[in-house]
């Protein structure tokens, strides 16, 4: 089923995530939430979706960097935890709660990340490259942080003008 996406000014995006609680893990409930997350992400042709983007307050995010096309790396990290990084990239990001709206940003060019799967077992992934950038980008979402944040003052003031522009206009939702 696919939900409907969040888009940037809804204070749920702003907001940080409730861990999903024990008596969640392996439900078809939660289950059914990861399924339709992807096949969310995947018809928006983005390649990660954090719950709160589908107006849930948990930390819960889903990720394919093969993405749209391929579908072939399809990660979900509930109530994840970046436990290190290192070095630096800097590259293009944007956000399906953003749409049309790119900017430069900054990131680890390494993250180790602990994580739990939807049967509750425990994970761990030592990402590079996009999935690094994804990871971070996503576990943003769960705190309440958007790209936006990490753009330069000029930068971001510019893309919420244009967007409140977009929203007086009735083209923001
Ligand atoms: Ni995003």
């Amino acid at each position: 089923m696919l939900l409907r996406i969040v888009l940037y000014g809804d204070p749920v995006l702003e907001t940080v995530c409730e861990p999903v609680n024990e008596d969640e893990f392996g439900k078809p409930q939660l289950r059914r939430l990861v399924s339709d997350m992807f096949e969310t992400m995947y018809d928006a042709e983005g390649v990660g979706l954090a719950a709160p983007q589908v107006g849930l307050l948990k930390r819960l995010t889903v990720i394919d960097c093969s993405g749209p096309d391929t579908r072939s790396e399809p990660q979900v990290l509930i109530n994840p935890e970046i436990v290190s990084s290192d070095g630096e990239q800097v590259g293009t990001e944007g956000c399906l709660s953003i749409p049309g709206f790119t900017g430069k940003v900054t990131r680890p060019a390494t993250v180790r990340a602990r994580f739990r799967r939807v049967d509750g077992s425990h994970g761990e992934v030592e990402a590079t490259g996009l999935l690094a950038r994804a990871i971070c980008h996503e576990n943003d979402h769960l705190n309440g942080v958007l790209f936006l944040s990490h753009l330069g003052t000029l930068k971001r003031g510019l893309i919420k003008k244009k967007i409140r522009n977009l929203a007086r206009q009735g083209e923001w939702s």
